[in-house]
């Protein structure tokens, strides 16, 4: 939210670079006397935590870098001399490769709250949308990135994914050439996604500024779902408050993280990508990394031609459909309640789609065929449901529960019904509504 500074330069050294450049007034007005509000529960430490990942995976991706080769005759060799020759090699990649899924855990906790509470909704569109980036963004990063150790399965996901873009009528098979450089996943290949893996995490970086400029604009949402009104009741400065935390959640969070890394390493991997890669020999099943499934079982799933669109691009439409879709839900959920606490009836849809969400997830994973490409196609249909039909329909329909009147009644009533309250009279003296259970 903006406010006022309250930066004050003490020394005559932090005067004269206020003065000319006030970087240290940004970051204090931004993390230390920034106004939260005060209910923020641990649904708003992912944040923090996906600034760590980022972090984590660039610093160990430029030390695997400069250990890495890429061509198609080294490339699977330099990544087993990393493991084995390279001082504490084995760490910096089990610190890349489970950081992806980490990073990629943390951002799914992250869009999950951010639908659950309304974040998306107005006056935090942008802020939602370079989230949307963000994510797409993240995506094309890890895929890239799982070709270069140049395994089995890094070169059949590859091929799959990327012979998909032949689907799009009349630049499909140009775009295809063009990320293959050639007529097949090749050298060329390998080249430009290494380039393109070193480049990415860059713009990521830059788009996290933008997300958390326009997070600033506003201020967090919370939730409750309700405007911040008295600045003095309903916030708390961000230092120190949120920076603990923030620093507990990330803390537990790296132990997590710890133990993937240090005793599951290989756990969230496919054993196929310690095979090199041979073009010659197509794995059984070709899968992605998990945090892909879901989306690929939503490509799968359209195994029928519809019209004049046949069944392959009918799967790359959903799949691409079924993120870029998020980009307009501001614009499709026009209720003017945010927070799912006080949306009974969105609130039994939205975990209706965490249900489907999950079960895409598992049946990706599955081979494409019999019963599980049925219920592939339920839970499509369902998923889109959600944001074109019930979305919108409860926007106008839905009678939502009463709000509390500030963020400051929200927390006294909830702690009221915990029991936790001294009293409760200043609750209903303050005429607030008691808040519904969420
Ligand atoms: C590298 C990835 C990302 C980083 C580092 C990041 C960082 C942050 C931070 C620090 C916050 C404030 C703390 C919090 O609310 O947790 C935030 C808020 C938010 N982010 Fe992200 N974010 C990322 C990805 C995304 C994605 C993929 C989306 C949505 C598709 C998204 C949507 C939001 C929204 C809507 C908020 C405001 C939440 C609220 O105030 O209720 N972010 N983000």
């Amino acid at each position: 939210m903006s406010h006022q500074s309250t930066y004050n330069p003490q020394t005559g050294v932090e005067k004269w670079v206020d003065e000319r450049l006030p970087i240290v007034r940004l970051g204090y007005d931004s993390f230390v006397d920034f106004p939260t509000p005060k209910n923020l529960n641990y649904w708003y430490t992912f944040g923090g935590i996906l600034a760590i990942c980022l972090m984590v995976q660039i610093v160990s991706g430029v030390v695997l870098a400069m250990h890495y080769t890429a061509h198609v005759d080294y490339a699977f060799l330099s990544v087993e001399h990393i493991m084995r020759d390279v001082n504490y090699g084995w760490l910096m990649r089990y610190t890349h490769a489970n950081g992806a899924s980490m990073f990629f855990i943390a951002v799914y906790a992250h869009i999950a709250r951010g639908f659950y509470y309304g974040s998306y909704k107005a006056p935090r569109e942008i802020l939602w949308i370079l989230g949307v980036v963000i994510f797409l963004l993240m995506m094309a990063t890890a895929f890239m990135g799982y070709v270069l150790p140049w395994g089995q399965m890094s070169f059949w996901g590859a091929t799959v994914i990327t012979s998909l873009f032949s689907a799009i009528p009349v630049i499909g098979d140009p775009i295809k050439t063009l990320l293959w450089g050639g007529f097949s996943v090749d050298n060329p290949t390998l080249n430009r996604f290494y380039a393109l893996h070193y480049l990415l995490p860059f713009l990521i970086a830059g788009a996290v500024i933008l997300h958390i400029w326009a997070l600033h604009v506003p201020g967090n949402n919370n939730p409750s779902g309700v405007d911040v009104k008295d600045v003095k009741k309903d916030t708390l400065p961000f230092h120190p408050y949120y920076t603990v935390k923030d620093g507990f959640a990330i803390v537990v969070f790296l132990l997590l993280f710890a133990a993937f890394v240090f005793y599951m390493p290989n756990a969230l991997g496919h054993p196929d990508n310690y095979i090199e890669a041979d073009p010659l020999v197509t794995p059984a099943h070709i899968v992605p990394e998990w945090y892909f499934l879901p989306f690929y079982a939503i490509l799968r799933a359209i195994d029928f031609n519809f019209l004049f669109i046949d069944s392959k691009l009918g799967g790359v439409i959903a799949m691409f459909g079924s993120i870029l879709i998020w980009f307009v839900v501001p614009w499709l959920d026009r209720s003017k309640v945010r927070s799912m606490r006080y949306r009974p009836i969105a609130k039994q849809f939205f975990w209706a789609l965490m249900v489907a969400f999950f079960g895409l997830g598992w049946l990706g994973a599955q081979p494409a065929e019999g019963i599980y490409v049925v219920f592939a196609k339920i839970l499509t249909l369902y998923y889109f449901a959600y944001f074109l039909v019930i979305l919108p329909v409860l926007s106008v329909t839905e009678k939502p529960l009463p709000l509390p009147k500030s963020i400051a009644d929200a927390v006294l009533s909830d702690k009221a019904k915990k029991g936790k309250a001294k009293s409760p009279a200043p609750i209903t003296a303050g005429g607030a509504q008691p808040a519904p259970a969420e």
